[in-house]
């Protein structure tokens, strides 16, 4: 995991090759890489070799200025051919381009731009759910939005691996990384990837899934990621700001009690994650929006013993009225995925707070796929109705100036156009986010 800084030199980018668009060119030297865990100041980036334990280097640069100065990072590639970069003293909001080489192999470029810390302005990507190495062109489509982010919500991939087999969580993670337009996307765009049933384990897999210590590790060891609050064998669970919204992102999966019994006893996160979220939201409560990543429906009938929210009432019910006593509820936005469709509520429908009756608003909650697979419909209602085609994702653009925040929650077909309907204006300042009209 760790890496040295060979270098530091000024050296123009040209003469590297270095280009704007992140080249085709693929194995036998670097298979794939991706970039993710940004910040104004860090990156992180994983790449796939042919070999074990060979040599491989990563070359940055600044983009747009070619006298900017270049790290080189050396390091070896571990016992299954991943190399892990660490990338530190980079500059807020600007945009770097890295190429990832091994000696006589074929080099892989791509790009990210570094987050800034106070007032910015942005654009997240968010979606779930394709088939493996899905090659669909919904990722051109989500390339071309040009997001600063793309959050991807589960489901990466369907091989339902059902055992503790790390090496076909690896070839998992290949295959998606096979597809061109996939790995076109990850290398143009920084990830925030948080995994559902589908890539964790079979479907509807809970943390009693056999597949549970070989996810954690495969994940661990191939994805760039924001930093774990657990070590070993503990949740993914993580968060980030870009700009001034803060980001959470919980694991559905990983801590998820399993059977039946009381809504009491059943937990979606955990006891550790739980505890960890409502730290989160108290430590967010002055932040202008905050964004929870939650993959699986949280509009959802009690104990309609589905894949959602509705069989774990009293912890939903105890989120709710955490937030609702932060005072964050006018301030959230939820994503999810896991639902094959595109569905948006005003806040009309996800008031579970303690107390809360019909009429009194919640927060906004989308849900964004899916990306390449057959569609489904759960959860709900939600206010603004839902979408049921292949092919869709979506956007998320805030505009900061420092003292309002602007936000549009948008649905997207394949070709990157509005779904009719499916557009959330919203307005933040003095501590509330109120719908524009
Ligand atoms: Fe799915």
């Amino acid at each position: 995991m760790s890496l040295r800084v060979a270098s530091c030199v000024v050296i123009v980018a040209a003469l590297l090759g270095l280009a704007a668009e992140p080249s085709a060119q693929s194995a036998p030297g670097v298979g794939w890489v991706w970039s993710g865990g940004v910040t104004a100041h860090s990156a992180v980036v994983k790449a796939r070799v042919a070999r074990a334990g060979i040599p491989v280097r990563l070359v940055v640069i600044r983009g747009g200025d070619p006298a900017a100065a270049l790290q080189v990072h050396d390091t070896r590639a571990d016992d299954s051919g991943i190399a892990s970069f660490e990338l530190e003293r980079l500059e807020p909001a600007t945009r770097y381009e890295y190429r990832a080489d091994v000696d006589g192999g074929a080099a892989l470029t791509g790009t990210f731009r570094t987050f800034a810390n106070g007032p910015w302005s942005f654009r997240l990507a968010f979606a779930s759910c394709a088939e493996t190495g899905s090659a669909s062109s919904v990722f051109d489509a989500i390339r071309s939005s040009q997001p600063d982010l793309f959050i991807h919500m589960g489901d990466l991939h369907y091989e339902d691996i059902p055992v503790a087999d790390v090496e076909r969580f690896r070839r998992a993670y290949d295959a998606v990384m096979a597809s061109p337009t996939q790995s076109r996307l990850y290398r143009s765009v920084p990830t925030a990837y948080m995994w559902d049933d589908h890539d964790y384990g079979s479907n509807n897999s809970d943390g009693s899934s056999a597949s549970r210590p070989a996810a954690l590790a495969a994940y661990r060891q191939v994805v760039p990621h924001y930093p774990l609050e657990e070590r070993g064998l503990g949740g993914i669970h993580q968060a980030f700001s870009i700009g001034r919204v803060r980001v959470v992102m919980t694991d559905s999966r990983s801590r998820r009690t399993s059977g039946g019994g009381a809504p009491r006893e059943r937990s979606m996160l955990g006891a550790t994650q739980l505890r960890w979220l409502k730290r989160q939201l108290s430590e967010a409560a002055d932040a202008p929006l905050v964004i929870w990543v939650n993959t699986v429906p949280w509009i959802a009938k009690p104990g309609s013993g589905s894949d959602d929210w509705g069989g774990y009432t009293v912890e939903r019910e105890e989120i709710a009225t955490h937030i609702d006593r932060l005072g964050l509820t006018r301030r959230l936005v939820m994503l999810s995925g896991d639902a094959h469709m595109v569905a948006l509520d005003n806040g009309t429908h996800s008031n579970y707070a303690t107390g809360a009756g019909p009429g009194r608003r919640g927060f906004a909650v989308m849900h964004a796929a899916p990306l390449d697979q057959s569609t489904s419909e759960k959860g709900g209602p939600y206010s603004h109705g839902l979408s049921r085609e292949r092919g869709q994702y979506g956007l998320l653009q805030v505009a900061d100036d420092g003292r309002t925040l602007k936000v549009e929650l948008s649905g997207r077909d394949k070709a990157g156009g509005l779904i009719p309907g499916m557009r959330l204006m919203l307005t933040c300042a003095a501590r509330a986010c109120e719908a524009a009209r």
